[in-house]
């Protein structure tokens, strides 16, 4: 049979179907049940999922929470736009801004502490990157994600923004301490 001639056979697509290709057939649909039923399986038993609940939030209000906890807890700043580096109490409710192109402020947190981690963002969509950790979470306007976080393991990680945001969005890089 050639692309050109018509096939000897016409009705080609009514053979009985060849065994090696039942094989493959019934290996793929097999496969295509087990990564089905993976999906559900995973999202309980996985331990991937975040522990975070979205709300609906005015960037003002959420901003005057962020400078709160910056006016009680900043221990120190860094870098030549002084960005505060903030060290709440153990378990408490932290707040971390996404804008333009920067994340505000520096959060320094306690190895073995639980805090609920608030994210926004107060123009457009960022994307909050935790690395190595590999944690991503959208930061949008107007939506507060909250984030249960138990940081286990001390060190200093990045924050990257993993969304294009605009002309800065790769000086959009900060930190995130764990001591
Ligand atoms: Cu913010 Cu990209």
């Amino acid at each position: 049979m050639s692309a050109i001639q018509p096939p000897a056979q016409l009705v080609w697509w009514k053979q009985p179907i060849h065994k090696d290709e039942l094989f493959w057939i019934v290996i793929a649909f097999v496969w295509c049940l087990v990564m089905f039923f993976m999906m559900p399986y995973w999202h309980v038993y996985g331990k991937q999922n975040l522990s975070s609940e979205t709300y609906r939030v005015k960037p003002a209000l959420f901003q005057k929470a962020a400078e709160e906890m910056v006016a009680k807890h900043t221990v120190r700043t860094e870098t030549d736009e002084k960005v505060p580096v903030v060290h709440p109490p153990a378990g408490s409710d932290v707040f971390l801004i996404a804008r333009l192109w920067a994340w505000w402020p520096i959060l320094e947190l306690e190895q073995g502490k639980t805090y609920r981690l608030h994210l926004t963002a107060m123009d457009y969509q960022h994307g909050f990157s935790l690395q190595p950790e590999n944690i991503n979470i959208q930061v949008l306007p107007g939506y507060e994600h909250v984030v249960t976080i138990t940081p286990n393991r001390a060190g200093t990680y990045a924050i990257l923004c993993n969304e294009f945001c605009g002309i800065g969005h790769h000086k959009m890089v900060s930190k995130l301490y764990v001591k």
